[in-house]
């Protein structure tokens, strides 16, 4: 077997044997097959895809390609995983309110890229913040104070590192066998019994219409099942950013606020359905309805935000933060951008948001690019608003005042207005079981 006809094979739409699959993954792992031999079959695969046994095969392939963490001392672990998004701070919500309701909350997080953010670098906003802990650190938080939120410091799932990052340089990322492969082997990694997807679908996301949402979940499904890991799907709207800021510590910001009860109601509806599924799988409640009752006592009693603030103290930070999100250092600049036209919000271009944001310093356009806490966009109209001309459509925040100029006239672009009344748009899309 060599690689060569491996990617031949591909080339020319034919099914890949479990044995050739492990050939690739285990010596790309290695570094004995070149990242032009590898980037020509994952191109071979985003064009001629792959079958259902292909994409088991390729999963537990990169699952078995690092360790395989063992989280069964904590009890149920019920992990949760967003497909990336713009705005996307539910984890940080989520976490401390699955904890304060008793359910371990065990998870690792990764790095935003590209147009979307990452949780790690959201947490690493507030000063002191430990994301880099290890292992035994990490069951101990949960076994002391029942939640634990860290970067992906082990060497879980590895090929599939190599890979992502491989397909980011070379358009093929929205695949539906390489996403599912790629998310569902980090989660078998990473140990937890159940797991809770977040799809997003629209101009913000990797799926752009509820047709691929559903076979992208329906995927997922299918492999959490053949890992005896029962899986849930939410398909959630990504056709404007979740909540109204994005940028690392103005989400945190906004993240409290929404632990202190003032949420969005995009924001809310993400947290009660997809933590009523937690709850549901954690077998601590089988009616959604009042699971999320049980979600909302919690935010109303604080519990979940001392749950939080818990979190943030046991892994070094600083929670004088939490009680006043003004101590967050701000961006030099806040710039307006102004409506030049009267009318309704009719679609917002996410994904291009998204890069306005990175581009600010919020996120990274390369993987070896630094990140700015302070920088980001609050959104102030959504879909659906009426918006006047002369109206504020949203803020930049930048710390550069050029930077921030050509964010106000790129974003001002994203925003299409419509003369005619328009909905406001659905946040849960659907529920794949
Ligand atoms: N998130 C992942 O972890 N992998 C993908 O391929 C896409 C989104």
């Amino acid at each position: 077997m060599n690689i060569l006809e491996i990617i031949a094979k591909k080339r020319d739409n034919k099914i890949l044997t479990k044995e050739e699959i492990n050939y690739f993954i285990k010596n790309y792992t290695k570094g004995n097959i070149t990242d032009y031999q590898a980037a020509a079959l994952i191109m071979a695969i985003y064009i001629n895809g792959m079958n259902y046994e292909e994409i088991t095969d390729f999963t537990l392939a990169m699952a078995n390609s690092g360790e395989i963490l063992d989280l069964s001392e904590l009890g149920m672990v019920i992990d949760k995983h967003s497909t990336g998004g713009i705005g996307d701070k539910i984890t940080l919500i989520l976490m401390p309110i699955i904890a304060s309701l008793g359910i371990p909350a065990a998870k690792m997080s990764g790095r935003g890229l590209g147009f979307t953010g990452g949780t790690v670098d959201k947490l690493e906003s507030i000063p002191g913040y430990d994301t880099n802990i290890d292992i035994e650190k990490f069951i101990n938080n949960v076994k002391n104070i029942g939640i634990s939120l860290m970067g992906q410091t082990l060497n879980l799932a590895p090929a599939d590192k190599k890979i992502y990052a491989l397909r980011d340089t070379i358009s093929c990322v929205e695949s539906i066998p390489l996403i599912a492969s790629s998310i569902m082997s980090k989660k078998i990694a990473a140990g937890a019994e159940k797991i809770v997807l977040e799809v997003t679908v629209g101009s913000g996301a990797f799926m752009k219409n509820i047709e691929d949402a559903t076979e992208l979940s329906k995927t997922m499904i299918g492999i959490g099942n053949l890992a005896k890991k029962e899986t849930v799907c939410i398909l959630t709207n990504m056709n404007e950013p979740i909540g109204y800021s994005i940028g690392n510590a103005l989400e945190v910001i906004e993240a409290v606020e929404a632990l202190n009860g003032k949420m969005s109601e995009d924001v809310k509806e993400i947290v009660l359905e997809l933590g009523s599924y937690m709850i549901k799988l954690a077998g601590k409640g089988d009616n959604i309805e009042k699971n999320k009752e049980l979600i909302m006592e919690n935010i109303n009693n604080k519990k979940a935000l001392q749950k939080f603030k818990e979190l943030v103290k046991n892994q070094g930070g600083d929670v004088s933060y939490i009680d006043d999100t003004s101590k967050f250092e701000r961006a030099k600049f806040v710039l307006p951008v102004v409506s030049d036209k009267e009318g309704y919000i009719k679609s917002m271009d996410n994904q291009k948001i998204g890069y306005i944001s990175s581009g600010l310093g919020a996120g990274r356009l390369k993987k070896e690019d630094k990140i700015n806490n302070k920088v980001g966009i609050i959104i102030n109209k959504k879909i659906g608003d009426k918006v006047t001309s002369k109206e504020i459509l949203a803020y930049i925040h930048s710390d550069d005042y050029e930077v921030g100029i050509k964010a106000v006239n790129d974003l001002r672009e994203c925003f299409e207005i419509s003369d005619e009344y328009i909905q406001k748009q659905k946040h849960i899309l659907g529920i794949i079981k």
